[in-house]
């Protein structure tokens, strides 16, 4: 069996101000859960434990604590909203109103201009999860709509589903898998 440990990053300052994209640092709050999970790592003792992050401030801030090695990796960041970047859910309805209907009626597929779709990321994740099969004892710190397509991948999730998966913040998600069996495992750290 193999072990891969997936999180997001810590709470970001664009995450406190419900703004999209970007590259913030970590809210005090996200600050916490960084050194919660070094303090869970770190006492887990895990073997051989490595470290990928995506190239954002807020995730390798996130993994700074954690005695590893650690490789930043530009397909693991997150979903490029394009022009969207750095707007707010709200703002974006009110700036591009046809844009966010569109959205609306096809997450999955809908491409924001000048940035990316889910399905893009499953496109872009793919030479990641070739890579991961070789891994073991591996903690991935990424965003949610990355993480979306990666647990859905493991969890054999429709991709119609992908979009809407829940992956909440401050919480790592620990998968063993053994051949075509994987089993999840949701770490809550008390922060
Ligand atoms: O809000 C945090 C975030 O990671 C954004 O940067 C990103 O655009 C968004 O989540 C993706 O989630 P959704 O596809 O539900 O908008």
């Amino acid at each position: 069996p193999k072990t891969f440990y997936f999180s997001r990053h810590g709470e970001s300052e664009f995450n406190v101000l419900g703004r999209i994209g970007g590259d913030a640092d970590l809210s005090p709050r996200g600050r916490m859960y960084a050194a919660a999970l070094a303090r869970h790592f770190n006492e887990a003792e895990v073997h051989d434990l490595h470290i990928w992050t995506s190239e954002k401030r807020r995730t390798k801030q996130t993994v700074a604590g954690i005695n590893a090695t650690s490789e930043a990796i530009p397909a693991l960041n997150e979903l490029d909203a394009g022009v969207c970047e750095g707007y707010s859910y709200e703002e974006m309805q009110d700036k591009f109103p046809q844009e966010f209907a569109w959205r609306d009626q096809d997450k999955l597929r809908y491409r924001y201009p000048w940035g990316e779709s889910y399905v893009d990321i499953m496109h872009r994740i793919r030479p990641v999860l070739l890579e991961l099969e070789r891994e073991d004892n591996l903690l991935v710190v990424s965003h949610q709509a990355v993480l979306r397509c990666l647990l859905g991948y493991f969890m054999n999730k429709k991709p119609d589903e992908l979009p809407y998966m829940n992956v909440p913040l401050h919480t790592i998600i620990k998968l063993t898998t053994s051949g075509y069996k994987t089993h999840m495992e949701v770490i809550k750290l008390n922060i």
